[in-house]
């Protein structure tokens, strides 16, 4: 044991800490639908919706994700259009795709059963620690940490840390002194029950530390440090990217969609003709629309504004600038680049801010959703 984790735990009652936790956690636990079995296919894929996605928003996602796809085998054979579909709003697109890679490797070559071990499992595409050590102790009961932000929150409290959580090398400290404290009777409500109090008692702003079931072992509630902990240096503002995108319909009611590059951010999702507003450009509008009458070989008029719509990724920021627009004449098309009936535009997945861009073209045209 190093000698940081040797003298945070020195006078800690690590058993009295783990029973305090558990039997907390068996009594308020909230009933959420990942937690109906131990299935370990279900588990991952509730594991992988919960990284940088609220509980409240994961549930209707899981539940029709499971209803479409089962088993291992149904999404290891899932349609990769249909698979982007069912995540369409949940953002960080390559989740699922990594998520399906490595479930067809576990498809193919361990028949299927999700395997039990730190190195096969935490080797699969898209599993890192965090998810290694939720699934296996959750599934398998394993004794193997799981921290995330919710995680570190709670044990930089308890052990009055403010070590700045945005590094690895502080993450790895949690993870070694959870691996120092967690309960090896049962890992599952242990990694849970810190899970659960992060979220609904250790709180980021004012905790309920009244309400706490291990009160009594929190340094910081001693100190008086539990509302400075944990300590994040914010990282650097990424940049802001200043888009231009139109719906264009023609005549028979068809709408123009295209699909995104398949490599790159938001990959393969479908999105409305857009480009981004270079600075030697006079007028957004009308070099836009001459763009637009060279790329797509029709007639096209901007006719009218549906607003800005601005969409924060955690590296950039985009401003899009949507127009309302009609086409006229032979449009022709390719596999990524199509005229669609309008009521045909929602089968296609697309990320959150061209939602937002269609709502807002629903309503200019009055359209009922
Ligand atoms: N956040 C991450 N994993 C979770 C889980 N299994 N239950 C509730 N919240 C979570």
């Amino acid at each position: 044991m190093n000698a940081r984790i040797e003298k945070l735990t020195k006078s800690f009652k690590i058993n009295e800490f783990q029973k305090a936790l558990i039997d907390w956690f068996k009594e308020e636990q909230r009933d959420l639908p990942w937690r109906e079995s131990k299935d370990p296919y279900k588990v991952w894929v509730s594991e992988i919706m919960l990284q940088q996605t609220r509980v409240d928003t994961v549930i209707p996602y899981f539940n029709r994700f499971m209803e479409k796809y089962p088993t291992i085998a149904d999404l290891a054979n899932a349609d990769e259009q249909d698979l982007l579909k069912v995540w369409e709003g949940l953002g960080y697109y390559s989740r699922v795709r990594n998520l399906q890679t490595a479930v067809k490797e576990v498809h193919e070559k361990y028949g299927g059963i999700v395997p039990d071990t730190k190195e096969e499992f935490g080797s699969l595409k898209g599993v890192g620690p965090y998810t290694t050590g939720a699934v296996l102790s959750i599934a398998y009961g394993k004794p193997i940490p799981a921290v995330d932000g919710n995680v570190m929150r709670v044990m930089s409290r308890i052990f009055n840390i403010d070590d700045d959580i945005a590094k690895v090398k502080t993450r790895k400290l949690f993870e070694a002194l959870v691996e120092e404290v967690i309960s090896h009777e049962d890992p599952s409500s242990f990694n849970q029950g810190l899970m659960e109090l992060g979220a609904l008692v250790c709180t980021p702003k004012n905790p309920s530390c009244l309400l706490c079931p291990v009160l009594e072992f929190c340094t910081a509630y001693h100190e008086g440090t539990q509302n400075d902990l944990p300590v994040k240096k914010k990282a650097k503002k990424g940049k802001t990217l200043q888009y231009i995108a139109v719906v264009l319909e023609d005549e028979d009611g068809k709408i123009i969609v295209r699909q995104r590059s398949s490599e790159g951010l938001l990959a393969s999702l479908w999105e409305f003709p857009n480009s981004e507003v270079l600075s030697s450009w006079k007028n957004m509008v009308e070099d836009y629309e001459k763009q637009l009458v060279e790329e797509l070989g029709v007639e096209v008029d901007v006719v009218e504004p549906l607003g800005v719509v601005d969409h924060i990724f955690s590296h950039l920021t985009w401003k899009i600038h949507a127009f309302r627009g009609e086409f006229r004449g032979e449009f022709v098309g390719s596999d990524n680049l199509k005229a669609v009936p309008i009521e045909e535009v929602e089968d296609y997945p697309f990320p959150v801010p061209y939602q937002k861009v269609w709502k807002e073209f629903k309503e200019k045209r009055g359209i009922g959703s």
